[in-house]
């Protein structure tokens, strides 16, 4: 049973089935701003993050309530047209804008609510906030919750968290998805709906791994945490040559197994193009939550199996200095504009039980220190550790949500942009993505158990199903069917035949 907020008008519903002659003016609900092909304002409207894609949406509205929601889903639905949400509109592969053409985008800016109950230590969060503003608004109350950090492109984004959500801070508070405790929805007929452990939870369960297949949120209800009073974001930088680099990721894999390594250690490394052929920069970067005496303490066992430092930064502050440290720019993005980029990302995700072998290592880094120096695109790697010792992340059961990575060692993104960051997007960034990814799995045993990360969504994965939703995909493909019978909420590479 769903629980149903009455709307008599609603429920009346719409009886009539519209044309596409009509949309336009179906969609004209007052005081719900909408762009149709030729309005002044579409291009802008309909301009995808990653300019790699150029879409053509039969619309973009802007409805500022759920029951206004409500009424253009079921235009859509009717209209036989595909519905998709955009929150912050940072998709990889525009999914924000349908991921195709002729697609009836519900853009959630105006749902910009924040409420915070320090009783329950919970925060209902309207899903047209962008995540500089929702940790400005938490930490007015002296909260966090865990999320994106992106210390390499900056965050102007919003994490709407669909498929995941990793910040430094998930290691010791878990996935931002796993800190959901219900949903506001609207459903695929207009319904519009709760989802929670106990009210729906066959969504509840689908929505946190899989969300985008199955309805549109309009706000989470999420748990959070005092703010730490003390993170030192920590950089230590070295220069390093092929055998070295491998050895690196091999001596990070052992350190972070060590059975004592904190909760409170979030770290990635970043690999970036070398000073000369052959190199890479190599950086272990990331956030210590804990006692700012005890950093000094966890990092030098790795530090003693690693050649001399280059260079190190520890900056220290509270948790939202740390924020706005990895946001690199203002966290109010009403202060500042958006950005945009043009570029190709893939993610893997190794597991735990097998780690990357040498040979999968030394392919890895050759291929950035030779066909990564030579490569016209700005690329950057992050080796981000979901796993190790007491990681929160993975205590989870694999089965409590949709999300289906609970025993990933490391999510590793590939991400490189056209010069200038704008397209035409050359073909050689597809081959040396590709080339990379296929040199670990390649030297790796035949049944290596990897994964691929939702929220870093790739256009050109060939078996997405297993690699994005694993075990989970039969169970998600049937409520599929019930929940989204005529395929409303549709897109590639989502939950579908
Ligand atoms: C600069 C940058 C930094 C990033 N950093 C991180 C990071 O540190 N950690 C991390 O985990 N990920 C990170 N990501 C990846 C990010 O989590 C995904 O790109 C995410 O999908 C972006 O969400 P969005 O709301 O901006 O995207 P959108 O393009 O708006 O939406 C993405 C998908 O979710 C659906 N969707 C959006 N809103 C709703 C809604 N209200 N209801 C239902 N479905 C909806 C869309 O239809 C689409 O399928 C980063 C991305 C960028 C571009
Ligand atoms: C263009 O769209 C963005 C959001 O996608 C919005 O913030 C901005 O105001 C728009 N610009 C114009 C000129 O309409
Ligand atoms: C936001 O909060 C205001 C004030 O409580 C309320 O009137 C409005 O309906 C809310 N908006 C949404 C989209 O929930
Ligand atoms: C969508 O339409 C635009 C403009 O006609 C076109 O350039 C683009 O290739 C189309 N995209 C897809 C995915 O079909
Ligand atoms: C909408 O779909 C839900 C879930 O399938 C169902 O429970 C509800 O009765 C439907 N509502 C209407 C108005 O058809
Ligand atoms: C290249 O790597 C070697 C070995 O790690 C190091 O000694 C050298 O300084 C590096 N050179 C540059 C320019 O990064
Ligand atoms: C921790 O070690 C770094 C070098 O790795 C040093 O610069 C810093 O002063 C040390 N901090 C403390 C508190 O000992
Ligand atoms: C962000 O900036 C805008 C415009 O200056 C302001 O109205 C708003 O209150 C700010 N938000 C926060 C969370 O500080
Ligand atoms: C990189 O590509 C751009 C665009 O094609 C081109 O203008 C530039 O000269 C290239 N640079 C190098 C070093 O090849």
């Amino acid at each position: 049973m769903y629980t149903v907020i009455p709307w008599t008008l609603l429920l009346l519903s719409r009886t009539a089935h519209g044309t596409a002659s009509n949309l336009r003016s179906e969609l004209a609900l007052p005081g719900v701003a909408s762009f149709t092909p030729g309005d002044e304002g579409y291009a802008n409207a309909s301009r995808a993050f990653n300019l790699r894609f150029t879409l053509e949406p039969v619309a973009v509205v802007y409805p500022t309530t759920a029951l206004e929601l409500a009424e253009i889903v079921k235009i859509g639905s009717a209209h036989k047209l595909r519905v998709t949400a955009r929150s912050g509109g940072h998709s990889y592969i525009a999914n924000g804008l349908g991921g195709e053409n002729g697609t009836l985008v519900i853009d959630m800016a105006k749902f910009t609510n924040i409420t915070v109950d320090p009783a329950t230590r919970t925060a209902v969060i309207g899903t047209g906030n962008r995540l500089g503003d929702i940790a400005l608004a938490l930490n007015e109350y002296g909260f966090a919750m865990p999320h994106g950090s992106c210390p390499y492109v900056g965050m102007s984004a919003l994490v709407a968290t669909p498929y995941g959500g990793f910040g430094f801070s998930s290691r010791m508070w878990g996935m931002t998805l796993d800190n959901i405790v219900s949903l506001d929805v609207v459903l695929s007929n207009g319904t519009i709906a709760k989802a929670s452990k106990t009210v729906n939870p066959d969504l509840f369960w689908a929505m946190r791994g899989a969300g985008p297949s199955f309805r549109i949120t309009t706000a989470f209800k999420f748990s959070v945490y005092p703010a730490p009073e003390s993170v030192i974001i920590f950089q230590y930088n070295w220069h390093l040559d092929v055998a070295s680099a491998a050895n690196a990721l091999g001596a990070f894999q052992e350190f972070v197994q060590e059975p004592g390594l904190p909760a409170e250690f979030g770290a990635d490394l970043l690999l970036t193009r070398g000073g000369v052929e052959g190199n890479v920069s190599f950086v272990l970067t990331g956030g210590w939550h804990g006692d700012p005496s005890l950093l000094n303490a966890t990092v030098p066992p790795f530090l003693a199996t690693m050649p001399p430092l280059n260079a190190v930064t520890l900056t220290g502050g509270n948790w939202i200095d740390s924020v706005i440290f990895l946001g690199g720019g203002p966290l109010n993005t009403s202060t500042a504009p958006d950005h945009t980029d043009s570029f190709y990302a893939k993610s893997l995700m190794t597991p735990e039980a097998s780690p990357m072998s040498e040979a999968a290592r030394t392919s890895f880094v050759n291929s950035l220190a030779y066909d990564g120096f030579a490569s016209n695109t700005s690329w950057f790697i992050q080796v981000e550790l979901y796993g190790g010792s007491n990681s929160k992340i993975n205590s989870v059961p694999l089965d409590e949500t949709a999300f289906a990575h609970r025993s990933a060692m490391f999510t590793i993104q590939f991400y490189a942009s056209s010069f200038n960051n704008a397209p035409p997007y050359p073909d050689f960034g597809f081959t040396f993505l590709d080339n990379l990814v296929d040199g670990i799995t390649s030297n790796s045993p035949a049944d290596w158990d990897y994964g691929a990360y939702p929220n870093y969504m790739e256009d050109k994965l060939v078996d997405y199903k297993q690699r994005y939703y694993g075990t989970h995909y039969p169970r998600l493909l049937a409520l599929k069917k019930v929940l989204d019978p005529t395929d409303v909420f549709d897109f590639p590479v989502g939950i579908n035949d």
